[in-house]
């Protein structure tokens, strides 16, 4: 049985023992997201964004934060320190129109990154999105994105990867084991 939102908060611990707190994204995260953007470095954000933004348009953080927990999902990773809370890293899914195929994408800005965030947060969307009925993860990567092609094979998701038109198209059955 799924809930309408499919997702219990709860507070994960990374490799370096950093604790970081995992929840459904909500309208209320637009000026988190727009300070998250903030803190990742040009690489980050181009390999993100496939463009080299400052900041996000105020519509783009507000179609980022407003999700309906269906068919757009997004969980996102926060840290609290001296009472400030802050988004350390976001994955999300969007369904292509009536299918059960969803694009994906994932960002973890600079300062959390290696601490195994990135693969927490893939593996925790990939059980709410096949509790929603999704069956199959597409993504875009740019070729010189080494680290999630690593992070792909690590979780076993992807084995090979195919340049179409410049840019990796990655396609792959959501593991019953995610
Ligand atoms: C890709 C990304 C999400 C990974 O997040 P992360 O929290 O650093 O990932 P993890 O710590 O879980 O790393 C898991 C594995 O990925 C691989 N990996 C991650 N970063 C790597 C790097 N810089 N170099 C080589 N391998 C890397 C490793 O195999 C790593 O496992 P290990 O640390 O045990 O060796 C992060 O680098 C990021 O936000 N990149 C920019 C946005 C992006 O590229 N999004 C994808 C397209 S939407």
């Amino acid at each position: 049985m799924v809930t309408s939102i499919g997702f219990e908060p709860r507070v994960v611990d990374l490799r370096d023992r950093t604790k970081v707190h995992l929840r459904p994204i909500a309208p209320q995260d637009e000026p988190l997201l727009h300070e998250a953007v903030a803190a990742m470095s040009e690489r980050t954000v181009y390999f993100r964004f496939f463009s080299p933004i400052k900041r996000m348009s105020d519509a783009l953080a507000h179609r980022l934060a407003v999700v309906d927990y269906n068919d757009r999902f997004a969980l996102v990773a926060t840290h609290k320190a001296a009472s400030k809370e802050r988004i350390v890293g976001v994955a999300r899914y969007d369904r292509a129109r009536a299918t059960d195929v969803a694009e994906v994408a994932v960002a973890v800005i600079d300062e959390f990154q290696r601490r195994g965030l990135g693969s927490v947060l893939l593996a925790e969307l990939a059980r709410v999105a096949r509790d929603h009925g999704i069956k199959t993860f597409q993504l875009i990567v740019l070729p010189e994105n080494r680290e999630m092609l690593a992070l792909l094979r690590k979780l076993g998701w992807i084995h090979q990867a195919k340049v179409v038109g410049g840019v990796y198209e990655i396609s792959f059955d959501i593991p019953e084991t995610a």
